[in-house]
């Protein structure tokens, strides 16, 4: 097949070549050629030397690295970014002593414009090209985030925390002043740049917001088709808090789907402590997982089993979490979740952790028809990631994108073709 001449290629890259598929497979080219249109769409990806016949224009020499998709972080708190490592655990000793006192101090514009600026750098430079992210309870630093989103050309689904009850002063914002902010930002943000930025509706957890305001989040996701996002069963204690706080439920999960808040854009965080009926709930409503396992450790959570959500065919992504993760290396959480089913005595392989890490991602996001893969037709999210040139079967590739960290990050990254890195 050749390439339509009518076709001016912005992008052409060779390299190593390393991505899951659509189909479940994984491809590997060890001398790849990719490129893509003015779109910033794929329109062709495979070996270099039948590509060349093809494309005879100039080509990026990046035969250093390996190209892989953008990587997907399905869960990251940006007001977060400056308390990485607080080693003030568990989870409910942590919020209120090292989370909440950082997020308060997001209310001073300044504050939160300096904070969004460091996090979308440092999330480029590990090769992270897509995000949901929690922001604070401030409309002003939620808004502050998107400016910085929009101009720096990251993909993200991005939320105003949502928190009016059991939450410290500073952090609570009624209900209806949360609504009428995330009103504002949908009108303002929500598919800007051709479907670049989201956003999404993000109750915090059960214990931070009441019945009303569960109900009137669900009202707004379900009316603006918008992705929903929040935790669910990281502790025991905070399970047994929540079916205190809302007596009505009859489980934690139940809670969410009272409200209308569980469908196919719902991505629950964590999923640690959930009975079989709730993970019933979950694949009936079509919600996905995103898997924090580096936060599990950190702050002593559990281990998030990942047979429940596979053998129900729900999908499972994989959030950095920062900052009860200490990494926004996607890389470092492929080896969290690695390391956490070898714990658990039910392995996983490297492949099926970078699945999570971008595919995986952009599933849970609703986006896998322009992300996630490096396919003919979606857009062009790429990182090229250094990597030793003997590394050439998708077992050696994998090994160092996986756990040989040491390594550097990033040394490109492109958004839908434009170079960000
Ligand atoms: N549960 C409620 N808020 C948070 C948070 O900020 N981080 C984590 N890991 N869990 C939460
Ligand atoms: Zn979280």
């Amino acid at each position: 097949m050749s390439l339509d001449p009518a076709t001016r290629v912005s992008l052409a890259l060779r390299g190593r070549v390393l991505t899951p598929r659509s189909d479940g497979g994984l491809t590997v080219f060890p001398d790849g050629l990719l490129l893509a249109d003015a779109n910033g769409v794929i329109v062709q990806i495979g070996s270099y030397r039948s590509g060349r016949k093809r494309y005879p224009g100039p080509v990026r020499d990046l035969r250093d690295t390996v190209l892989i998709p953008g990587f997907v972080d399905a869960h990251v708190h940006y007001p977060q970014t400056r308390i990485i490592g607080r080693a003030t655990g568990p989870l409910l000793d942590w919020l209120d002593t090292s989370v909440f006192p950082e997020e308060a101090r997001l209310s001073r514009a300044a504050y939160a414009e300096a904070v969004a600026a460091e996090m979308i750098d440092r999330m480029i430079a590990m090769g992270t090209t897509s995000a949901a992210i929690f922001s604070s309870s401030s409309p002003t630093a939620t808004e502050r985030l998107f400016t910085h989103l929009a101009a720096r050309g990251m993909r993200a689904a991005a939320g105003l925390t949502l928190m009016d009850v059991r939450s410290p002063k500073a952090l609570k914002l009624g209900r209806e002043p949360a609504m009428k902010a995330m009103r504002r930002l949908v009108r303002r943000w929500h598919g800007h740049d051709a479907g670049r930025l989201e956003v999404a509706v993000t109750p915090r957890f059960a214990l931070s917001c009441s019945r009303a305001m569960l109900r009137e989040a669900g009202r707004l996701a379900r009316d603006e088709g918008l992705l929903v996002q929040t935790h669910v069963g990281e502790t025991k204690q905070e399970g047994r808090l929540t079916l205190e706080a809302h007596g009505y439920a009859d489980s934690y999960v139940g809670v969410y789907d009272a409200a209308g808040l569980l469908g196919p854009r719902t991505v629950l965080a964590h999923a640690i402590h959930l009975s079989a009926a709730e993970w019933d709930r979950v694949a009936a409503q079509g919600a996905s997982i995103a898997h924090c396992p580096d936060s599990n450790f950190f702050l002593g959570s559990g281990r998030m089993p990942l047979a429940p959500p596979v053998r129900r065919g729900i999908t499972v992504a994989l959030g950095s979490d920062v900052a009860a993760g200490r990494s926004f290396s996607l890389r470092r959480a492929m080896a969290s979740a690695y390391d956490n089913a070898m714990c658990l005595g039910k392995p996983v392989d490297p492949a099926t952790c970078f699945r999570m890490a971008t595919l995986g991602g952009a599933q849970a996001l609703g986006w896998e028809r322009r992300i996630g893969s490096l396919e003919v037709g979606k857009e062009a999210d790429v990182v090229a990631i250094p990597m030793p040139r003997e590394a050439t079967t998708a077992e050696a590739m994998l090994a160092n994108l996986v756990f040989d960290t040491d390594t550097p990050n990033a040394a490109a990254v492109w958004v839908r073709g434009r170079r960000l890195l």
